[in-house]
């Protein structure tokens, strides 16, 4: 085989190995020229037949020729290779944060949320969370709060009356009696839970809603306890400065008593629903525990007094997430709840 004969297979087989469009293509190529029967194998095979000298420098192209097909052929397979595995990268994505088909993973209510976010902090100032039941003796709703028979809260507008002697419980208060009852003074407990009304429904009201009951029965406790725990709550709540005002307020079960109420942060008390256009919500009735409140439970009140607290867990809830309507939390609308 001589030198131009040489050149010859050298540049068709580089012409075919770049030109070949699959991996079929380029080892049949690789085949056809450097397989064991290929072009190149036939040619070293004719060297015999050389001069001594001819032979030397046509083994040396020989060999020049076998050398840069390879690199040719590794270079395209590499490519080929390449190329397949772009392909199946591209074939293969997943986008992890698409939500997973099948059943989501669930949340817990806003106003469970926030109840044990309370729960939590009361826990850490040494209360105890109590439980009390919604079907509640007239007698630890009422008359053990100091509520007088002829008291408007009886009237049949607000309560739901049950047969004998049983109401729903209009607020979380009889649990107070309840756990001066079973745990006596010294005392620090909360009673988060459902209260009852016959209210009509609207965008601020409904027949039931949630409070946390809290109070405090020690010796000498005063209105500056009461107020160091109603300012840690509701600091505690809105993680920012909340604008408050204290008016008096009248409860049988309390006296003095309070309203706490807060600046409205849905309209930002410029009036709304909410607040019944007024700029203010109630948010934090509360007082100092009545002398005959102490007594009916059998706690001397000359030895022992105490705070009480009613928080409308509901509106705050509202206020906190900016909700606009009390129906929302109780419609178990699922495009509602899964924002939280
Ligand atoms: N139980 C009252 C209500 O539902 C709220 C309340 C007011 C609770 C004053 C208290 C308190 O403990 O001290 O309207």
């Amino acid at each position: 085989m001589s030198e131009e004969q040489l050149n010859e297979l050298s540049s068709r087989a580089l012409q075919r190995i770049e030109a070949a469009s699959t991996e079929e293509e380029l080892e049949t190529v690789r085949v056809e020229a450097l397989g064991r029967k290929g072009a190149l194998a036939q040619a070293s095979r004719q060297m015999g037949a050389l001069a001594p000298e001819e032979r030397a420098r046509i083994g040396k192209l020989l060999n020049a020729v076998k050398q840069s097909l390879e690199s040719s052929l590794e270079r395209r397979k590499a490519a080929f290779a390449e190329k397949a595995l772009r392909e199946r990268l591209e074939s293969e994505w997943v986008d992890l944060t698409l939500p997973a088909p099948g059943i989501r993973p669930g949340s817990l209510h806003p106003v469970t949320q926030v109840q044990a976010e309370l729960e939590d902090l009361f826990i850490s100032l040494g209360f105890t969370v109590l439980g009390g039941p919604e079907v509640e003796t007239e007698r630890n709703n009422f008359d053990a709060l100091n509520i007088p028979p002829e008291h408007p809260a009886r009237d049949m507008q607000d309560t739901f009356w049950l047969e004998g002697g049983y109401v729903l419980r209009t607020h979380t208060s009889p649990v107070q009696v309840r756990g001066m009852e079973r745990l006596g003074p010294p005392l620090r407990m909360i009673a988060p839970g459902r209260v009852f009304r016959n209210e009509e429904v609207d965008a601020s009201h409904e027949h039931t809603f949630y409070q946390i009951e809290g109070m405090m029965v020690d010796r000498d406790v005063s209105i500056a306890h009461l107020l160091y725990f109603m300012k840690t709550l509701i600091s505690a709540i809105f993680h920012r400065d909340v604008t408050v005002r204290l008016r008096p307020g009248y409860f049988p079960f309390v006296e003095p008593g309070f309203e706490l109420d807060i600046h409205c942060l849905i309209c930002g008390g410029k009036g709304c629903p909410v607040c019944k256009y007024n700029g203010w919500v109630e948010l934090l009735p509360c007082g100092l525990v009545h002398p005959n409140v102490l007594r009916m439970s059998g706690i001397d009140p000359e030895e022992w007094n105490g705070f009480a607290f009613g928080l409308g867990l509901t509106r705050l809830v509202m206020m906190r997430y900016g909700i606009d309507d009390i129906r929302l939390l109780m419609s178990g609308d699922l495009r509602f709840l899964r924002q939280f």
